[in-house]
């Protein structure tokens, strides 16, 4: 199954995660750039207000095109109990090309569900696996089972 793991991250968590998954499937990868710069204090309270206000932004030019892969599974860190406008963006403008989805997050401590039920609802089509990851999880190092678990329902 031809794959291709796009993310969105911050600070690192959710390419950490992406690395994980990527040693563990046969894939591309591709790295989504917010040009809106979300560093610093004030990119700090951007984000989280363009995240709660599901505002959309501008992305550097993708270089993978989606409707070339079997699946894609798409990672995106939690602001402020919802996906990044990153994701929400290339999610809203690739929406019609994607055959299969997976989808993935990472967080402090929210749950994701609110967040794969509206991922699904853009991309109209339900993910073959989800997987959230907490801090607690990568403290405890339980975030790595989940990773396998999920990467084993993707290779099925
Ligand atoms: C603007 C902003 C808002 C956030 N809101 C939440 C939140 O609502 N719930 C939560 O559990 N974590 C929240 N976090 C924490 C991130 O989801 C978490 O650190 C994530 O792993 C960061 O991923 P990254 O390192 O790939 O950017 C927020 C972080 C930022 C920067």
């Amino acid at each position: 199954m031809k794959t291709l793991i796009v993310y969105y991250s911050r600070s690192g968590n959710t390419r950490g995660a992406t690395n994980l998954i990527s040693s563990d499937l046969d894939c591309d990868v591709e790295e989504l750039i917010d040009t809106k710069s979300r560093s610093g204090p004030l990119g700090f309270i951007r984000a989280g207000r363009d995240a709660t206000g599901r505002k959309l932004t501008t992305l550097e030019a993708i270089k993978n095109d989606p409707g070339e892969y079997d699946l894609v599974v798409i990672g995106t860190p939690v602001w402020g109990g919802n996906m990044t406008p990153a994701v929400r963006t290339y999610i809203t403008e690739n929406s019609d090309k994607f055959k299969k989805v997976a989808f993935f997050s990472t967080a402090g401590s929210s749950d994701s569900t609110k967040i794969f039920n509206e991922m699904e609802e853009i991309i109209k089509q339900a993910p073959i696996a989800t997987l959230s990851i907490i801090g607690k999880e990568v403290k405890s190092g339980e975030y790595k089972t989940k990773i396998e678990e999920f990467t084993n329902e993707i290779k099925d």
